[in-house]
């Protein structure tokens, strides 16, 4: 597994759990050294446990020699980041391409080279052409396997996917795949083969479909806050539909994350570049950037827009609950523009305090919600931790009445208000 973020890190885990030999690689030497140690620098549930359990029985080992790596490897995973080029919106190859002219000198007997990166459509046609410049046709394969596990659920979606997309354009490497997901296939995931580019189309193509999903569900949402209706009855009625499908219709704040956002403003860079214009994805992007604005105007006339020196607390600050991961989450542009407009910020999150607001004047972390909610005006449940869901907020605030506005609608209207509370939610 070259890369050792979420997908290389969580899949080389599984894959020794499930009986291979796994070698993580990474170029970064002390997080190999921290992974040694069982030390796992990303927060995922369960996932340090597995690593020391793999680590102790030898299936899984980590290095950050490469070269070494590769040639004593017959499946070589690149998971790598493919971030949005800065100043662009297309991915940012870079990585890919790089791995790619390392393995390209490295190969020494077959090797199948397969990409879990998300890469645009196509991208596998030029990892060919690299590795062709030093090897025969016949030393090696390219194969599409994009992973599909979420953040906080990682081991989870690894162990139990919906389904498996192997994209290659050759039977032999598609056979071998096969069996190496072999445990999960007959666990009851489906596995599709398909050709390369397929496969990598339907990674963005997914990725974008779920985008679109919630940003329609939040923008019925706006209409059911204009009209009186409750948008839980809307994301039941409609879902219970098989054709719609229940999941992923939750409203709340902008989608956020190292996927979505991404991905969607890749999805469409490859488009035109292609000449075909993704007009609903362009929409939907658009809808999305313009929700935090739209959920700050709310905060506004919540407070008579009479925003300086308010106490608001933030309950959780990133994207979204089991995850220490701020990218892209949307407190990352509410609090700074609630704090340009003078408000004093406190947040709690189960993850710790966040580098990112270090420097923004006046936002203090606090290491309880009891110390974070102190004193406020107005509380955002921002983020859906369990650890926010029962919380009873009028024996831990003896004080004052603070207005809460639960953007996750983790809380049922009637029974915060019988406490006394002020309450908002999301389209209802
Ligand atoms: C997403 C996809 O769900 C994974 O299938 C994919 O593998 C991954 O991107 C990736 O490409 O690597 P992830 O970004 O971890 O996974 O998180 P999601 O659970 O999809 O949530 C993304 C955002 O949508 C969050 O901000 C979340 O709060 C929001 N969301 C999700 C909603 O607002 N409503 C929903 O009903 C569901």
């Amino acid at each position: 597994m070259i890369g050792t973020g979420y997908v290389g890190l969580v899949s080389g885990v599984c894959f020794a759990d499930l009986g291979n030999d796994v070698v993580c690689v990474d170029k970064d030497i002390s997080k190999i050294k921290l992974l040694e140690k069982g030390k796992v620098p990303i927060y995922e549930p369960g996932l340090s446990e597995l690593v020391i359990k793999n680590y102790k029985n030898k299936r899984l080992t980590f290095s950050s020699n490469l070269k070494k790596s590769i040639k004593e490897s017959d499946i070589i995973f690149i998971c790598v980041g493919t971030p949005t080029k800065k100043g662009g919106s297309s991915a940012d190859l870079t990585q890919i391409y790089n791995v790619a002219k390392e393995i390209s000198i490295s190969i020494n007997k077959f090797k199948i080279i397969v990409t879990k990166s998300t890469v645009p459509v196509a991208t596998g046609d030029e990892i060919e052409k690299i590795l062709l410049k030093k090897n025969s046709k016949k030393k090696f394969s390219v194969v599409s396997n994009p992973e599909f596990l979420r953040e906080g659920e990682a081991l989870r979606d690894f162990i139990y996917p919906d389904r498996i997309v192997v994209g290659s354009n050759d039977k032999r490497s598609n056979r071998i795949l096969k069996s190496l997901y072999n445990p999960l296939i007959s666990k009851g995931a489906s596995y599709i083969h398909t050709t390369r580019r397929s496969a990598e189309l339907i990674k963005y193509a997914s990725n974008s479909f779920l985008a679109t999903k919630i940003t329609f569900i939040n923008e019925i949402a706006n209409l059911c806050e204009k009209t009186g209706v409750n948008i839980e009855d809307i994301s039941i009625g409609i879902g219970l539909d098989k054709r719609i499908g229940s999941r992923f219709l939750r409203a709340g704040p902008a989608y956020g994350g190292s996927c979505f956002p991404k991905d969607t403003k890749a999805i469409v860079s490859t488009a035109d570049k292609f000449k075909t214009n993704l007009s609903v994805i362009k929409s939907v992007i658009k809808s999305n950037e313009n929700r935090s604005n739209l959920l700050l105007n709310r905060v506004y006339e919540i407070l008579n827009k009479k925003i300086k020196k308010k106490i608001i607390t933030f309950l959780g600050v990133t994207f979204k609950a089991n995850t220490d991961d701020m990218r892209d989450s949307s407190s990352m542009k509410m609090i700074p523009a609630l704090s340009k407009k003078g408000a004093i910020i406190k947040y709690f999150d189960p993850t710790g305090s966040k580098k990112e607001f270090e420097k923004i004047k006046n936002v203090s972390y606090e290491n309880s919600i009891k110390k974070s909610i102190m004193g406020a005006d107005l509380v955002i449940i921002h983020t859906e931790w369990n650890d926010f869901k029962s919380i009873n907020f009028k024996n831990l605030n003896k004080g004052k009445k603070f207005i809460i506005y639960d953007m996750r609608n983790i809380y049922t209207p009637s029974k915060i208000k019988i406490q006394g509370f002020k309450y908002f939610s999301i389209g209802r």
